[in-house]
């Protein structure tokens, strides 16, 4: 089985993204051949500037290696290091329907919040279900907001071997419902554009002092407080064993207990939790050329993986 998931270059990941995305994909690497790419192509729909681009492609690929894509286990590459795919998003284009693309909640949610879209936006998931299949893909491990793109996938993928032959592989999702949602400082949730974000990486001061920033109500220090409702005990659970959850409710209920020594736990926490990430981080960014000679040479494999199925793809098409 192959599993295959983009990832676009957006930024610096949060909480949000270690525990709803980040964990699963490392988690999937041992279940079948495992594909992993950095969307860039996807990324110039929002038109980054190039010097921006390259380093948020630099950070992600810092990023997800250290926090657990094993190298070994997966294939781990530049989407642009195959400009196939925009050959084969192309002639997928020719057998998609404009009425499919129309529907497409992502483009409309853009389109209600007044972006001027370009068409780029507007072929975005050809050039995902493009990618998809390009690599004979099974199976997609994706968030819900996605989900409609694989569909879109299956939806193009069918049309064209009706027209063209079974040629394509049809791609199954993986959406987990199981991943909770992390809330952010707010209790909203945690995402760059509310501004509430922890970053897994950083420096310890700011993260300390973005963990202080938690909201909580204004019970003082002496009263007992409920721990079921409190955006610290919900962090918290997430890197502290039952037992530790347990101990830290216990100390709510019982009052002498502040918000402040709660923030203290979750941050010493978190902070140990993601100490060998960082570390591994760090090694990495003091060696940009391994990571990127990696990237490279297996781009390189992807090509030639690529051109597999595309030679299938010309010829079926009446190209050469
Ligand atoms: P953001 O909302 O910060 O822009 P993205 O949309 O780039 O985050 O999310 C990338 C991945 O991280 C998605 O697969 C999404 O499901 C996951 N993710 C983001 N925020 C959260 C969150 N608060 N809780 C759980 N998963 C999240
Ligand atoms: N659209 C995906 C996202 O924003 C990223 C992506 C691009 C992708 N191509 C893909 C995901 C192919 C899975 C498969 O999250």
């Amino acid at each position: 089985m192959r599993i295959l998931t983009g990832i676009q270059p957006s930024g610096i990941p949060h909480l949000g993204n270690y525990f709803g995305a980040m964990r699963q994909v490392c988690e999937l690497q041992s279940r079948g051949e495992s594909f992993l790419f950095i969307a860039d192509y996807h990324s110039l729909t929002t038109n980054p500037k190039a010097e921006d681009l390259r380093a948020r492609v630099v950070n992600l690929a810092l990023d997800f290696i250290a926090c657990g894509v094993d190298l070994e286990k997966t294939f781990f590459f530049r989407q642009s290091d195959v400009p196939e795919v925009c050959e084969l998003a192309w002639i997928l284009n020719t057998v998609t329907p404009v009425g499919l693309l129309e529907r497409a909640h992502s483009y409309k949610d853009k389109i209600a919040k007044g972006f001027a879209p370009n068409n780029g936006l507007f072929s975005y998931p050809v050039l995902m279900a493009a990618d998809i299949l390009l690599y004979r893909a099974n199976l997609v491990p994706v968030g819900k907001d996605q989900k409609q793109h694989l569909e879109i996938t299956r939806d193009i993928a069918i049309k064209f071997n009706n027209e063209y032959g079974e040629i394509l592989t049809i791609p199954e999702g993986y959406i987990p419902d199981q991943v909770a949602i992390v809330p952010g400082v707010d209790g909203q949730k945690m995402s760059k554009s509310y501004n509430n974000t922890i970053p897994i990486f950083g420096k310890e001061k700011e993260i300390k002092k973005q963990v202080m920033s938690i909201v909580t109500d204004c019970k003082g220090l002496e009263e007992p407080k409920d721990p079921e409702n409190c955006n610290v005990v919900a962090l918290f659970k997430l890197f502290a064993n039952e037992a530790e959850v347990e101990e830290m409710k216990a100390k709510y209920r019982a009052g002498n207990y502040g918000y402040g020594h709660a923030k203290k736990e979750l941050f010493d926490k978190m902070w140990s939790f993601f100490e060998p990430m960082r570390k591994k981080r760090e090694e990495l960014a003091a060696n940009l050329d391994y990571v990127d000679e990696i990237l490279r040479k297996n781009g390189i494999r992807a090509r030639e993986e690529a051109e597999k199925l595309m030679s299938q793809v010309r010829r079926a098409v009446g190209l050469r």
